[in-house]
């Protein structure tokens, strides 16, 4: 079986539970879903639903407990470990709340490390990083540490990391949640536009109803199956 040509993310019947101590914590039931070619997709749910569980499994972090998961082309709930590291290098951007930057790096160089891991000739690297930060607005900010960023700023940077290699696909996990209104906005923008310019598929979890309200489609979590919005408890 493969994936069909306009759907990105195929989900097929996935379970994952967890090993707590003699017990087996089932986190997600059978779970079904889709996501079209350069769709932006909004995952809400209460905490503990399974949303970052969802995604880490759609993002090749994980392997599900029985079923499958598609990218693209490949079943990526088939690869081994390596393979896996292999596969996310070079098809996925993950974006994360807290930034996950290497604070002694500036940022043109948090943003060259994914690069790192392929092939590319030191001007290919440099052209490619300089694309990503003029993306998403921090061409005048190359040479800043973290610690020298605003939050925004960082996320942003954070965003530069996750599209320089091109992937097809970035998930992000409440990319905006650790931010103020206005620098949320911001990167709202800025994912909005990576779909619309860029033709990305992006699959974000979030709290946010403002969040949520920029994604084509919001899908909701709750106690590790999708469910209609009236009946999620939040
Ligand atoms: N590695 C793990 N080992 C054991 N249990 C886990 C593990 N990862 C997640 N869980 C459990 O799975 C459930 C879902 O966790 P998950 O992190 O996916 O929730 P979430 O919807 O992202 O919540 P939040 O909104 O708080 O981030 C929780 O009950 C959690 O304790
Ligand atoms: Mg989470």
């Amino acid at each position: 079986m493969s994936n069909s040509q306009n759907i990105c993310v195929r989900v097929d019947h996935v379970t994952k539970s967890f090993q707590r101590g003699s017990e087996k914590v089932e986190v997600l039931n059978g779970l079904s879903l889709q996501v079209p070619v350069g769709e932006f997709l909004g995952l809400m749910g209460p905490s503990g639903s399974g949303k970052t569980t969802l995604l880490n499994l759609i993002a090749g972090l994980d392997q599900p407990t029985s079923g499958s998961v598609w990218v693209g082309d490949t079943e990526i709930s088939h690869l081994s470990e390596s393979q896996l590291a292999a596969w996310r290098t070079r098809n996925l951007g993950f974006v994360f709340q807290f930034y996950h930057l290497l604070p002694v790096l500036t940022a043109y160089q948090n943003v060259e490390l994914p690069l790192l891991l392929l092939p590319l000739s030191a001007s290919q690297r440099k052209q490619q990083v300089l694309t990503a930060l003029d993306i998403v607005g921090l061409s005048d900010r190359l040479h800043h540490r973290p610690g020298q960023l605003s939050g925004g700023q960082q996320q942003r940077v954070g965003i530069a990391r996750a599209i320089v290699t091109d992937p097809a696909l970035i998930v992000a996990d409440e990319p905006t949640g650790d931010l103020d209104a206005k620098s949320a906005e911001e990167i709202l923008n800025l994912l909005c536009e990576l779909r619309t310019q860029l033709k990305k598929t992006i699959v974000m979890v979030t709290h946010d109803p403002r969040a949520a309200a920029r994604a084509d489609r919001v899908l909701h979590l709750d106690k590790g199956r999708l469910v209609e919005k009236d009946q999620a408890s939040h």
